[in-house]
């Protein structure tokens, strides 16, 4: 196990920046797979230079696609659709991603090989009967029989068919799978699916691939027919919100401080966070609203504020802020009254057991909390201040845990000793880099 940390022992001063993130790492990877699909070259602009998207390009390149890696853009050569060089003894490595994991499998529904699905020890803690399920009740094989996580066998099928399937979680990564193994069925798969970001419906309707959609107000109706082809296609990859959130969290809660963080995806699915946040106080604005590829993209003007509140948190919030609870947790902690986090099991289903781990840090550095399986309610302390010592160490290399941690090291005081600052480089490697600019002093 890496013995690597880095120490904070000041708070940031204030500051006043423009800055711009890694690319959205949802998009970079269905791009990278829908692109390996298409026929031709396909080109990436901002592509997110990550572990989970290197993990990507890595087990396209084995199944025999071609890709260009450089500076200012990503190329991939597709082969079509199931157009996958299949071998004997093929191992893929999905290495944290849960996103490459649950979508990968969908593309080799047709293998005639079994091929082995490994990812590293957090990757392997983590739930895939969610994805099996459907898939197998589609006609593909895995093996071992009733196994629940990886690593495990998939072997295709020539004999598929189209099912009816309910995605019940809000879960994007269980919806995408069926959506991307409907490119291989013939005939009408039909998927009626709780809301969950959209990024695979408008990849696929930009590529013109015909389907249906009917929007209800917590569920969505999806049909999709099979398509003869996809064509190859460009993509400009806006900034993560995801990894803004982490940003946006520090100038809220560091006195006199203002932020602009350009071109971001603000893709209404994935809204949350800011929703959250406005109404426990901040004032998060967005400028320059544009569309890009059908994604709604705008730069995020952030500045600090004094009065948070609490907030009763409204479930129908949960899949649209779901990577950015742990972060949110910190401004409940912060913020003037009790806040209360409901339907949430899910997120102990992610890169660690968030939820569990959340409520930890929170009890660690002297903050109320009430917590279960489901949810978590939070005494926010208005003038919470730390002058102790606080280790963050055993958290599954969560890179979510280890930037949650530093934003509190750097807004509440106290010293830190964080472990495996290499978390990040799963989906922001450029965070550490981001906050000295903004004039934090890490050891
Ligand atoms: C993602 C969906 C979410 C999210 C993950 C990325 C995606 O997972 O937590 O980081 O790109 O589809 P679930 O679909 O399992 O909620």
């Amino acid at each position: 196990m890496s013995s690597k940390f880095i120490k904070i022992d000041k708070k940031i001063n204030y500051f006043n920046k423009i800055i711009k993130v890694d690319g959205d790492k949802s998009l970079s990877i269905r791009w990278a797979l829908l692109a390996s699909q298409a026929i031709g070259n396909s080109k990436a602009f901002n592509l997110l230079k990550s572990e989970d998207t290197i993990n990507t390009l890595k087990c396209l390149k084995k199944l025999g696609i071609k890709i260009k890696l450089s500076k200012k853009f990503c190329q991939i050569e597709g082969r079509g659709i199931n157009g996958f060089l299949f071998k004997k003894n093929l191992i893929l490595n999905s290495g944290n991603s849960g996103t490459l994991g649950r979508l990968l499998l969908p593309l080799l529904i047709k293998s005639p090989y079994k091929i082995k699905i490994v990812g590293d020890k957090s990757l392997s803690k983590r739930d895939f009967s969610r994805v099996i399920k459907p898939l197998k009740n589609m006609g593909v094989n895995f093996y071992p029989q009733n196994k629940k996580n990886l690593p495990i066998f998939i072997k295709g099928s020539k004999y598929l068919r189209p099912i009816k399937y309910i995605e019940n979680r809000g879960s994007a990564q269980c919806k995408s799978c069926v959506m991307l193994a409907a490119l291989n069925i013939p005939g009408e798969t039909s998927i009626t699916a709780k809301k969950s970001r959209n990024h695979t419906e408008l990849l696929f309707k930009n590529l013109k691939i015909p389907m249906k959609i009917i929007k209800k107000k917590k569920y969505d109706f999806i049909k999709i027919i099979k398509p003869k082809s996809i064509n190859s296609f460009n993509l400009k990859i806006p900034g993560d919100i995801s990894s803004s959130a982490f940003f946006i969290v520090l100038t809220l809660l560091t006195k006199n401080s203002k932020l602009l963080i350009k071109n971001i995806n603000i893709n209404p699915s994935r809204l949350g966070v800011i929703k959250i946040l406005n109404k426990m106080g901040a004032k998060i604005k967005l400028f320059n609203i544009k569309k890009i590829n059908n994604e709604k993209c705008a730069d995020i003007f952030v500045k600090s504020v004094k009065n948070l509140k609490g907030i009763n948190c409204p479930s129908n919030l949960n899949s649209s802020a779901i990577d950015e609870f742990l972060i949110i947790f910190l401004v409940a902690a912060k913020a003037k009254g009790i806040s209360y986090f409901k339907n949430l099991s899910e997120l102990n289903q992610k890169e660690s057991p968030r939820l569990k781990i959340g409520s930890k840090i929170l009890n660690m550095i002297g903050v109320k909390v009430i917590s279960n399986k489901n949810s978590i309610k939070i005494y926010g302390n208005p003038n919470l201040k730390l002058n102790k010592n606080y280790v963050i160490k055993n958290f599954l290399k969560d890179h979510r845990v280890f930037m949650m941690s530093v934003i509190s090291a750097l807004s509440l005081g106290g010293t830190w000793k964080i472990y495996n600052p290499e978390s990040v480089k799963t989906s922001f490697p450029s965070f550490l880099k981001i906050i000295s600019k903004l004039g934090a002093k890490i050891n």
